[in-house]
């Protein structure tokens, strides 16, 4: 049995009893990073853009309402098809009011390469207490490199910032992270930018920018040896159609619990496999996750299959170096496939997930412990000895929208019931999950 218990502004997600079995087809919400990028490029873009399958939850909302108020018209986002008529490259609209980026990093850092590049124009941009937390130097600092004018909190490394737009120059940016964020900001300045901008990243990062961009008009380099991406310039883009693939990370959260939940056989459909996000699926089948890739093919431009998963007897592995980037936002679910492998695993070279929407190691350390599992936290990352039971507990989201969803899931294969607060996070990414949750659930 699972209950959704509003507590004031609050939800709270109980699940009574494990789970013991999954079974059936699911379909999931429009990948989050695509859904981003699409509403951006379309409202900077020339002519109409025709979006299918948008994620309707929290994030990109911000995203349309930000660009809204810089003169994009984007149809309501009542349905998973949205029309934008953009308004064309260089004129963003000088907005009436701050820009409120919510709790989207991926909002703030990408539409500062843009704010940045808009000559004369002012803008105030900030967020909630989680995003204005987190780092903005990173984006900031090649920005200023560009020659833009943007001042914040804390030595211009945290929002509210505001920015007076200038004329950048091109720069060669040597990023110290693999951030898809921070490469796409500077791409994005980039286009607005007479001349030819490079970003070298240490990793590769996600290149859904890198596809939609080439897909709207823009003109880029590419060369994977080096992690480089070059831009050209003030070439204008043109509207398109985007049909956006189910989300990979939101996907991630069935993968592990069809894995772990016993007599289970799951099949995700419509799910978004660029090799830039496909590090859960590698990580898993190493762990002995039995996952099967179906109906593989392309959709506007991004790979696409639907996911078997069968319940599994899953062994502990090493998780570090290049694959992290690949996998950065599914490793608090895969903390919790940990849990029930056999042996240590370790989970190395994540920092980042230090300067997520929460501390992410920190956290799925602290909250699964209370579960009664064996996780010692590392600088870099968990390692995580596997075998115990889990009992459940009551335990907190600390508004992150992916930890509520992981913890669910842990929840779902725990003895007793948990209790998870503040689990409404979960709808910045994901705001069908606990009925998703419910329905694969209810039949026992
Ligand atoms: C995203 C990139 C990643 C990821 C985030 C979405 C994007 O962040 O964690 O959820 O859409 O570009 P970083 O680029 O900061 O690693």
């Amino acid at each position: 049995m699972i209950n959704l218990i509003k507590t004031g502004q609050h939800d709270q997600l109980e699940i009574e009893k494990k789970a013991n079995s999954l079974q059936g087809k699911i379909s999931i919400p429009g990948d989050k990073s695509i859904s981003h990028r699409a509403l951006m490029l379309g409202a900077i873009a020339s002519g109409e853009t025709v979006i299918e399958g948008l994620l309707l939850g929290e994030d990109p909302r911000s995203t349309a309402k930000c660009f809204q108020a810089m003169g994009a018209q984007i149809s309501e986002l009542n349905s998973e098809k949205v029309i934008l008529r953009g308004i064309g490259q260089k004129t963003l609209q000088e907005p009436l009011n701050i820009l409120d980026a919510g709790n989207s990093g991926t909002t703030m850092r990408l539409m500062l390469g843009l704010l940045a590049s808009q000559p004369d124009k002012f803008f105030i941009v900030t967020g909630d207490d989680s995003l204005r937390s987190r780092p903005m130097a990173r984006v900031i600092n090649p920005l200023q490199q560009m020659g833009a004018l943007i001042y914040g909190r804390n030595n211009h490394k945290n929002a509210p910032l505001a920015v007076m737009g200038q004329n950048l120059k091109p720069i060669h940016y040597h990023s110290p992270v693999a951030s898809a964020q921070v490469k796409s900001c500077i791409l994005l300045a980039g286009l607005m930018t007479e001349g030819k901008t490079t970003v070298t990243e240490p990793a590769l990062s996600r290149d859904h920018s890198e596809r939609m961009l080439q897909a709207f008009g823009a003109t880029l380099e590419i060369n994977p040896d080096t992690h480089s991406v070059t831009i050209e310039g003030k070439i204008e883009l043109h509207g398109q159609t985007v049909i956006v693939p189910g989300d990979i990370s939101s996907a991630a959260f069935w993968l592990v619990a069809g894995a772990i939940t016993p007599n289970s056989d799951l099949t995700i459909e419509n799910v978004g496999i660029n090799p830039t996000r496909t590090g859960i699926l590698e990580a898993l089948m190493m762990m002995g996750a039995e996952i099967t890739l179906e109906n593989e093919r392309e959709t506007a431009g991004e790979p696409v299959a639907d996911l078997r998963v069968k319940s599994s007897k899953l062994k502990a592995c090493t998780i570090e170096g290049a694959i992290i980037p690949r996998l950065i936002d599914e490793i608090p679910i895969l903390a919790v496939a940990a849990c029930f492998a056999e042996g240590t695993t370790i989970i190395k070279d994540a920092e980042e997930l230090r300067v997520k929407e929460s501390d992410r190691l920190t956290v799925m350390a602290t909250e699964l412990n209370k579960m009664g599992a064996n996780i010692t936290e590392l600088p870099d990352g968990l390692e995580i000895t596997g075998g115990v039971t889990l009992k459940g507990s009551e335990m907190d989201s600390y508004t992150d929208h992916r930890i509520a969803m992981s913890l669910a899931i842990a929840g779902l294969n725990a003895e007793g019931k948990t209790v998870i607060n503040r689990a409404e996070a979960a709808s910045i990414s994901y705001p069908t999950f606990v009925d998703t949750l419910i329905s694969l659930t209810n039949h026992r």
